[in-house]
């Protein structure tokens, strides 16, 4: 696979580590024009900062897009046009109409779209899901989840703080991973949908907290937060079933130690049973997440992450948003 990344941001760099022999970094484009050079330059590529023409380079087989918000759609949709597959960095566009056009053209030119809730991609959330498909959870009841970090020093003027950049704070930031985790474990869509946002510590106008409450057509349900209050990094994620439950903390580095303690209910009930998985050691979701993207392209299977369980993520987000009257969607109605 020869492979042009367009954003080289933190997440762009990440995405190019990951390539390993898997993939060849041919191209790297971003509008600023030290960052395309500075990441060309250690994979032995070329640097643009023509997106467009990064997005149709003829040597191309895939496009891994890591831009800001406002151009992650746009950008995609030229890609997929040019037959490219795409893996598209989370949360794949600020709202879910804009994935539309996007669906329609990976479906016309017979392309993969993989998008990058590198998040299911940590050992912990794969052991999680292979407990549940076993079945030893039972039906699942809730989920519990927080993830938060506490900004740095002029977070407020850097571009998630800018919702015509970002489409949005925390909830489009941190919150679609929950979002996006949740309906994963479910198996399901929400359909009820609450939220809550709230802007308390940081000089921005878009949310630096959200708490949400959100339902499936069968009834379980997801109470989520997410901060960048949270002073101390934090990642939990709590799934209850009828017969057992599992805790998910910490995702490496500053958020510590990854870990899952399984719980598993004794037939007299009382205190569980409790295994712990541990995983410490560098974060391999970049790779794992690529290696299963080259997989499903070989496979001709559909990704997943795919469009579709995005725009059920954008959706929550945007029903969200519309619920707190944010003045970013209220401007874009306002206008002619
Ligand atoms: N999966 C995760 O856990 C995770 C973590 C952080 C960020 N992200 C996502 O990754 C994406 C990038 O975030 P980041 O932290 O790397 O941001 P960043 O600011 O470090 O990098 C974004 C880059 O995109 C470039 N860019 C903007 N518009 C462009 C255009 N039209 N053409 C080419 N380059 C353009 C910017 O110049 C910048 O270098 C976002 O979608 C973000 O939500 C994902």
């Amino acid at each position: 696979m020869k492979i042009a990344i367009i954003g080289c941001g933190l997440i762009g760099k990440k995405r190019a580590a990951a390539l390993k022999e898997r993939g060849q970094l041919i191209l790297a484009a971003d509008i600023d024009s030290t960052r395309a050079e500075s990441l060309a330059r250690e994979y032995g590529a070329q640097a643009t900062t023509d997106w467009q023409a990064a997005a149709a380079a003829p040597e191309a087989d895939m496009i891994i897009v890591a831009t800001t918000h406002d151009q992650l759609a746009k950008i995609t949709l030229a890609a997929v046009n040019a037959g490219k597959h795409v893996l598209l960095e989370k949360p794949g566009a600020m709202n879910p109409s804009e994935l539309e056009p996007v669906k329609a053209a990976a479906k016309q030119n017979n392309v993969f779209v993989h998008v990058g809730f590198n998040h299911r991609f940590h050992p912990a959330m794969q052991k999680a899901r292979e407990l549940i498909d076993q079945g030893i959870l039972g039906p699942l009841y809730y989920i519990r989840g927080r993830y938060g970090h506490g900004g740095r020093v002029g977070y407020e003027t850097e571009w998630r703080a800018h919702p015509q950049v970002s489409g949005g704070g925390e909830l489009l930031d941190q919150g679609a991973h929950l979002i996006d985790l949740s309906q994963w474990y479910f198996g399901e869509a929400f359909t009820d949908i609450h939220g809550w946002c709230a802007t308390y510590f940081w000089d921005m106008p878009v949310e630096d907290n959200a708490f949400l409450t959100l339902r499936t057509a069968s009834g379980k349900i997801a109470q989520l937060q997410a901060t960048w209050t949270e002073w101390k990094n934090m990642f939990s994620l709590e799934i209850t079933g009828r017969d057992a439950k599992l805790h998910i903390e910490g995702l490496g580095g500053s958020y510590g130690t990854e870990r899952l303690a399984y719980y598993q209910m004794k037939p007299e009930m009382g205190p569980p049973d409790t295994t712990i998985f541990e995983y410490p050691g560098t974060d391999l979701s970049w790779d794992l997440e690529f290696k299963r993207f080259l997989a499903e392209i070989e496979q001709s299977h559909p990704s997943e992450p795919g469009l579709q369980s995005t725009q059920n993520v954008l959706s929550a987000i945007e029903t969200i948003y519309q619920q707190n009257n944010v003045p970013w969607l209220r401007k874009q109605e306002d206008s002619p």
